[in-house]
């Protein structure tokens, strides 16, 4: 049993105060709690804020407050009819109020529209899984559901924002993501047993959890990948990565952070723009002990480079082939992954007849040390994975959902179908790789990151 309950207040009132510092923010004020039904409630209460004086007193005028409530519930719970009505109620406040501004066009509150409106992408995204999870046909989830659709219309329409106040604002939300990922890692019926392999395979997923939208914050950039060093050296401990590109199969640079609030905060502490020579392809890449491995295709190689000492390396693959790629994207060859037991890359070959190759990377010498043949079509699967030892496929079912068919074990040489179903955000994605270090699946599902907790089998 599971809720979670995230209230955002975000207030501009008097003009004689600027924009709180982020210091400020950051000793500040987030509380969360657990009431007595077992609800895990996040209150975050932002600072009380202006816009530079020449910009406001118009915008007094006609909105004192920009209410912005986020709440998001999971699970079945008795009260929710009674909370949805207030809900309703304030969504409709702050429409109203977006509906004053926009009737203005030439004093506008220089929010930041393109951050409101990715929370709202994603609020209607969970709302919609509520929907399913509950009762489809109330007509309650489907009035809501379309509120915040048509909220998420009228921002469009209010397209424009000051660059001061991006950065606060964003500081704010991302503040607020993490709130609402502790409360849920309280929440969470999946305990990560970090390192085991004493299971017989993955049981189920979580849904989804929309992290956000990506760095560059443009929706061209649906080729990419994400995610967290899965053997991270000292000094880099949670290492996360980014990148992504408008077409597919071209990789030119990677974003890295020092830890999970850079990403969300978009703050990196270092950006690779690779030489022509290294110039990457498909978007299968990870970062284990502070290297990147990636594909590049002059020679056609597995190519690392390494943080640590800045220098490029590469390995042709006997037997790999470049005619065959994953179902979402095109030039995805080589598609490297980290697990409980080390690093692998895995590509299809003509000798294999377009099926899967799993390949175990020597760390040490960067060679292949041991290849197995499994019989899943690259062609078929939209992307794979490793989890100790055993390579597992997936495949679409329909827009929403996804499934993992079929699994490999390297220890046993066995195959097996499978249908482990679960939930995706948008129809398609270029890079699902699993984490040892955390246990989670790490999506870049058109454009947004989306992580995914991992329930084992334990019989
Ligand atoms: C947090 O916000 C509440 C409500 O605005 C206020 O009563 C309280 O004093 C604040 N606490 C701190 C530590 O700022
Ligand atoms: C689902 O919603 C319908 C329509 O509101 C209602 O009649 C029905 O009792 C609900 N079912 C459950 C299990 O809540
Ligand atoms: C949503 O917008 C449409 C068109 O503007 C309008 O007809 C409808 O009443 C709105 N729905 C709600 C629930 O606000
Ligand atoms: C593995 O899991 C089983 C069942 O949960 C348990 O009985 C056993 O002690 C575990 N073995 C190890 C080595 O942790
Ligand atoms: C990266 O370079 C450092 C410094 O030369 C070295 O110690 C480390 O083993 C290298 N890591 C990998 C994965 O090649
Ligand atoms: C898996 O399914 C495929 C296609 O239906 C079938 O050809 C194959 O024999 C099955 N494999 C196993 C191990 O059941």
């Amino acid at each position: 049993m599971m809720l979670l309950v995230l209230v955002l207040l975000l207030s501009a009132s008097s003009p004689a105060l600027a924009w709180i510092p982020v210091q400020d923010w950051e000793s500040g004020n987030v509380t969360t709690s657990v009431d007595s039904s077992g609800q895990c409630i996040c209150h975050v209460f932002l600072p009380d804020t202006t816009f530079p004086a020449d910009r406001v007193e118009h915008m007094q005028q006609v909105s004192k407050d920009l209410i912005l409530e986020v709440e998001i519930q999971k699970n079945k719970m008795v009260k929710y009819k009674g909370k949805l009505v207030i809900y309703l109620e304030e969504l409709k406040q702050l429409e109203a109020r977006l509906a004053i501004l926009e009737s203005s066009p030439d004093d506008y509150i220089k929010l930041d529209f393109e951050m409101l409106r990715i929370e709202l992408r994603e609020f209607e995204m969970l709302v919609s899984q509520l929907k399913d999870s509950l009762n489809s046909s109330s007509p309650l989830f489907n009035s809501l559901y379309i509120e915040i659709h048509n909220m998420t219309l009228l921002v469009n329409q209010l397209e424009t924002y000051d660059k001061s106040n991006l950065e606060v604002i964003r500081h704010q939300f991302a503040k607020l993501q993490m709130k609402l990922e502790e409360c849920q890692k309280d929440q969470d019926i999946i305990k990560p047993d970090i390192g085991s392999c004493n299971h017989t395979g993955i049981l189920s997923f979580s849904n989804p959890l929309v992290v956000q939208f990506n760095a560059h914050l443009s929706s061209g950039y649906v080729y990419g990948g994400w995610g967290k060093d899965s053997k991270p050296i000292r000094g880099y401990e949670n290492l996360h990565f980014y990148g992504a590109y408008t077409s597919p199969g071209s990789v030119y640079d990677f974003y890295f952070y020092s830890n999970y609030e850079n990403l969300l905060l978009r703050k990196n502490y270092k950006r690779i723009t690779l030489p022509t020579d290294w110039v990457g392809v498909g978007n299968n890449y990870i970062v284990h002990s502070n290297s990147i491995y990636y594909q590049h295709n002059t020679p056609f190689s597995m190519t690392k480079f390494n943080l640590t000492s800045s220098t490029y390396d590469y390995r042709v693959i006997s037997g790999a082939s470049t005619s065959f790629s994953y179902a979402y994207s095109a030039s995805q060859n080589l598609d490297f992954a980290a697990d409980e037991t080390g690093l692998w890359v895995m590509y299809a070959s003509n000798g294999n007849k377009g099926k899967i190759v799993i390949a175990k990377i020597n760390e040490n010498s960067f060679g292949i040390e041991n290849t197995w043949h499994t019989g899943v079509y690259k062609q078929s699967a939209g992307n794979a994975f490793m989890i100790c030892g055993v390579m597992y496929a997936s495949r679409t079912v329909d827009v929403n959902t996804e499934e993992i068919f079929y699994a490999y074990d390297t220890k046993t040489k066995q195959e097996r179908n499978l249908s482990i179903q679960f939930k995706k955000f948008q129809n398609s994605y270029t890079n699902l790789d699993y984490n040892p270090s955390d246990q989670k699946l790490y999506m870049f599902n058109d454009g947004y990151y989306v992580t995914y907790n991992v329930k084992f089998n334990k019989e």
